[in-house]
C-alpha cells in the first residue's frame, strides 16, 4: 500500500495561498490533496489545476470539525497508506484594526478555533500517517503578526497593526510548532512555522505588496526540505524570523 509517490495535504486550499501552494507542490510532481471545507469550492479549484495538467484531488476537510478530520485521515490511510507533507494553511483574520479592549470574546474564541485548536487537532490526527512517511514535513502557516519580537519593535512596518485575536493565535501556533518539534526531534519529521509575507488574498487584502506566487515560495521550500534542513523554526523569505 505504501506508495513511493510523495503525498501532500493542504488545508484551506480552495483559494488564496493554499491554492497557490497546492499548485507549486504539484508542479514538483507531488500528488496534492487539496482540502476544502466546501466540497463544491474545492472541486472548482481542483478543476483549474487539473486543466494545467497537475496531479491534484479534492478532499473535504473542515479543520474545526473532528469528524471531518478523522474521515479525511481514514480516506488517506486507505488510499495511500501514509502522508508525507501536511500544510496547516486554513486561517482567519476577523479582528483587523480592533483594539484588545474592543475585542469580542466570541471573535477571540472563533479565531483560536481555526488558527490554533484546529491545527493541533489536524496535526495530532494526521501524525500517525506522517510517521509512516520516510521524510514527513509539517508546515504551519503563521504570520510575522504573531511574532512577539516584531510586535514590540517600533521599527517594524507592522508595529501599528492591531488584531489581538489573530496575532495571539499565531503566537500560540508558533508555540505549537516548537512543542511538536521537540517531541519529534529524534524522527525524520520536520515541523516549521512560516510567514508567507503580506500577500494579496481575501485575508491579506489588495493593500498587500506580494502576490501569491511570492507568498507560496517559503512554505513550499519548508514542505520540501532535505534531511539536513531545519526543524522547530520560524521563517520568512527562507530566513529565520524573530519569535
Ligand atoms: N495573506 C497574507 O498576507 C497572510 C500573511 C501571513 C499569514 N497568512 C496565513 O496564510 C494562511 C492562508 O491565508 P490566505 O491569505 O490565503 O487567506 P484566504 O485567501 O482568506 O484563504 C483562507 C482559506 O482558509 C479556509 N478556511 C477558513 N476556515 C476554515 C475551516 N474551518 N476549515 C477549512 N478551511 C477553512 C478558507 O476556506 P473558505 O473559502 O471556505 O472560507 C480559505 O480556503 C492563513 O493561515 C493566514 O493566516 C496570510
Amino acid at each position: 500500500m505504501n506508495t513511493k509517490q510523495t503525498i501532500a495535504l493542504v488545508t484551506g486550499a480552495n483559494k488564496g495561498l493554499g491554492f497557490e501552494i497546492s499548485r507549486q507542490l504539484a508542479q514538483k510532481e507531488i500528488m496534492v490533496l487539496l482540502a476544502a471545507r466546501d466540497p463544491q469550492k474545492g472541486t472548482e479549484a481542483v478543476e483549474k489545476l487539473q486543466l494545467e495538467g497537475l496531479d491534484v484531488e479534492v478532499i473535504q476537510l473542515d479543520v474545526t470539525d473532528s469528524a471531518s478530520i478523522t474521515t479525511a485521515a481514514q480516506q488517506i490511510r486507505d488510499r495511500f497508506g501514509k502522508l508525507d507533507i501536511l500544510i496547516n494553511n486554513a486561517g482567519i483574520y476577523l479582528d483587523r484594526n480592533v483594539q484588545p479592549s474592543e475585542l469580542d470574546i466570541n471573535t477571540l474564541q472563533q479565531t483560536f478555533a481555526v488558527n490554533f485548536f484546529a491545527v493541533f487537532n489536524v496535526t495530532k490526527t494526521f501524525l500517525p500517517l506522517i510517521k509512516l512517511s520516510q521524510a514527513g514535513r509539517i508546515v504551519n502557516m503563521s504570520s510575522t503578526l504573531g511574532s512577539l519580537g516584531d510586535t514590540l519593535d517600533p521599527n517594524s512596518p507592522y508595529f501599528d497593526f492591531r488584531g489581538m485575536a489573530y496575532q495571539s493565535s499565531k503566537t500560540a501556533l508558533n508555540a505549537l510548532t516548537v512543542q511538536f518539534a521537540k517531541e519529534l526531534a529524534d524522527t525524520s519529521i520536520k515541523i516549521n512555522s512560516v510567514c508567507p509575507g503580506w500577500v494579496k488574498t481575501d485575508l491579506g487584502t489588495t493593500d498587500a505588496p506580494l502576490n501569491v506566487e511570492q507568498g507560496a515560495d517559503t512554505p513550499v521550500w519548508l514542505a520540501t526540505l532535505p534531511a539536513d534542513g531545519p526543524t522547530g523554526g520560524f521563517f520568512n523569505s527562507r530566513q529565520p524570523l524573530a519569535w
